[in-house]
């Protein structure tokens, strides 16, 4: 398949050369590498992106879940044509941002008062340091399989082997006070934080780099009591999760309401953006004109509330608003992850096809997948090998990663990837 692969690429094979004269592996970020080397590609539309050697793709990557409308949506690319015009970075306030964190505020049920960032990172890192100022304490909760960017405090046990560090440069002392639960088990939780006090529990309400893994609602609901007797608060990382599960993300979807969450992706309509929403008296800790050192807690940016994200996302989130378009997604892709399973079963393959709202990931084993765990005892490079067969038949997903739908993609591309399946599970 790699040879094919090469024979149909051999444009991005030049392009990949000359990029890894300059970056650290050829890429601006390593989970877009892949076995032989990327494509290179040169224009988007809709459901699909198009290469440097004339190849289309259906795309199931979608900008990282970005894309919930699919690529160059009409109403974002009219509104921020129109902004271009006005001013692209203006370093001072304006309506624009006010109207965007109205309209978080409106439709997520934690948000009354909001802050921008420009990355999930970036949110992730300043929540983080919001709970513990409002709690007045250092210790925070994560669970395994979650990932939350690239924050020193937040970046361990996302995958096994969990006492293994995620990255190196992180001094042991940061993470002395992450305390690492796992995911939807309740009991070993409680037991795990008995004798700590907690400043807060940081959840992915579904797993997204973790393997497409829904919390249980019951361990989202204990979890939030559980908060409630430590005295700690209750953050959703909803970058995935926000604006996609329902209109008001996963805490609406589970009707667990969180103290604050972490926002990304979706919310800047396909520009870099980060935000955290919640509690008043929580994010109050953020206002200068309330607190003062040693009270007071840092949130700011050169470029947090830029009117091109604030215009592209407050069209991305009208279009959403309503609902109608989320809970067409989720019912297309209840349909398509049972039908993948289908497929499988059919062909006598162990499949578990993982995912909510409009997420979807197969795993080749026969053990239901609850945690990261599970994840990792399932033949990865099966499932490496069918997604590079999907992605020379045209239907591309980021070799072992999520899926997610759009509003772009038709009947026609979900009936290609379900022929594509088929003929890589006969093929086995
Ligand atoms: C759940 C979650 N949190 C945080 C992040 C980090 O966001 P960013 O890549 O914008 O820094 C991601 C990125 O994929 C994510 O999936």
């Amino acid at each position: 398949m790699l040879r094919d692969y090469e024979t149909k690429t051999s444009k991005s094979k030049r392009l990949y050369e000359r990029a890894k004269k300059v970056f650290p592996a050829g890429v601006s970020y390593f989970i877009r590498y892949f076995e032989p080397y990327p494509f290179y590609v040169t224009h988007a539309k809709g459901s699909k992106f198009f290469d440097v050697d004339g190849n289309a793709y259906i795309d199931f990557w979608m900008g990282h879940y970005t894309h919930i409308l699919g690529h160059n949506p009409p109403p974002v690319k009219r509104a921020v044509k129109q902004q271009l015009e006005r001013g692209i970075h203006l370093g001072v306030c304006h309506e624009l941002e006010i109207a965007l964190a109205e309209q978080v505020v409106k439709m997520v049920p934690c948000a009354e008062l909001v802050r921008f960032a420009n990355s999930g990172t970036e949110a992730s890192m300043y929540a983080t340091r919001l709970v513990r100022a409002f709690k007045k304490k250092s210790k925070i909760v994560k669970f395994e399989g979650c990932w939350h960017g690239g924050y020193d405090c937040l970046q361990t046990a996302v995958k096994p082997p969990m006492d293994v560090p995620e990255t190196s440069g992180v001094p042991t002392e940061t993470l002395k006070n992450t305390i690492v639960a796992p995911f939807n088990d309740i009991q070993t939780t409680r037991r795990k934080i008995k004798n700590h006090d907690i400043a807060a529990f940081i959840i992915e309400p579904v797993l997204g780099a973790g393997g497409g893994i829904p919390a249980d609602k019951e361990f989202l609901k204990e979890l939030k009591e559980l908060s409630r007797e430590k005295d700690a608060l209750l953050v959703f990382d909803e970058v995935i999760t926000g604006f996609r599960l329902a209109p008001g993300g996963a805490q609406q979807f589970f009707n667990v309401t969180p103290d604050l969450t972490i926002l990304g992706k979706i919310l800047g309509g396909g520009f870099p953006v980060g935000a955290i929403a919640g509690k008043r008296d929580v994010m109050e800790r953020l206002d200068a004109t309330v607190y003062e050192r040693p009270e007071l807690c840092f949130h700011g940016g050169t470029f947090s509330g830029n009117p091109i994200t604030m215009t592209a996302g407050l069209a991305m989130l009208k279009q959403l608003e309503d609902g109608a378009i989320i809970s067409q997604l989720n019912k297309r892709c209840r349909k398509l992850r049972n039908q993948l399973e289908e497929i499988f079963e059919d062909n006598h393959i162990n499949v578990q096809v993982t995912g909510e709202g409009s997420l979807f990931q197969t795993h080749f084993t026969n053990e239901t997948i609850k945690d990261v765990h599970a994840v990792s005892r399932a033949d990865r490079q099966k499932l490496i090998d069918y997604h590079m067969h999907l992605m020379l038949n045209g239907v591309f997903f980021l070799p072992a990663k999520l899926g997610a739908l759009s509003k772009a993609h038709t009947e026609a591309d979900l009936e290609k990837l379900l022929t594509k399946t088929e003929d890589y599970a006969k093929g086995l």
